[in-house]
């Protein structure tokens, strides 16, 4: 069994911790915030009517602006208080629990490969350390051939951008693009922020 995701264990330590961050995400819609950055750029990598996985998708606020754009989404998350919050608040996407370093869509009836992933709001940082590479590993293999994945994160969360590099090479990936924000701005190894789009 795959090592326990730090997000899960920051829910045990804090029982609060899930409906707080479902009750942030509802009081910026509710003041009208764009929370769709994420969605545009992935929208632009793909043509119209794809099949995107939002990795880690939490309540589904990326995932829904994507399927409002005409996707078929699947979202996946460790945390069964977000995905019944993506229940609630998004109908239409596939919202499934489970854990990204064990992922296995067949086994929820998700059979067809996709076109793109998105795993935004530092997703890949509170993924279990040991389990950094089998995640990698298993978004790579749920992709078509051709499919490309966008990955964000910040710097000072305890994955160094040359070992995330490292491990995405070492998982079969190559590096397309390294911006700095979802707005497309380019990356420096001084940036405090990664959007990687790889192949
Ligand atoms: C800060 S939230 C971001 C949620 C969403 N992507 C967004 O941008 O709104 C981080 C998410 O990563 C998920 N996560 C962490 N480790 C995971 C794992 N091993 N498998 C699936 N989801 C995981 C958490 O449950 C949480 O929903």
């Amino acid at each position: 069994m795959a090592e326990k995701s730090l997000w899960m264990r920051q829910v045990e330590a804090q029982p609060g911790h899930s409906a707080w961050y479902i009750q942030r995400f509802r009081d910026l819609a509710e003041q009208g915030q764009d929370l769709d950055g994420e969605a545009r750029l992935v929208d632009a990598m793909v043509p119209r009517g794809s099949r995107v996985l939002d990795a880690g998708c939490g309540p589904g606020r990326v995932g829904a602006a994507l399927a409002d754009r005409g996707h078929t989404v699947v979202g996946v998350d460790v945390d069964p208080a977000l995905i019944e919050a993506a229940e609630q608040d998004h109908p239409g996407p596939t919202w499934l629990v489970q854990d990204l370093a064990e992922l296995d869509l067949p086994a929820a009836g998700v059979t067809e490969p996709f076109d793109a992933l998105v795993c935004a709001g530092n997703v890949m940082t509170f993924v279990a350390p040991s389990t950094r590479r089998a995640v990698l590993t298993s978004l790579r293999a749920v992709l078509r051939p051709e499919g490309r994945a966008a990955i964000g994160f910040g710097a000072e969360r305890g994955y160094p951008f040359d070992e995330f590099f490292a491990d995405a090479e070492a998982t079969g990936w190559s590096v397309d693009l390294r911006l700095s924000t979802w707005d497309l701005v380019g990356w420096t190894p001084e940036s405090g922020f990664l959007v990687a789009l790889l192949r």
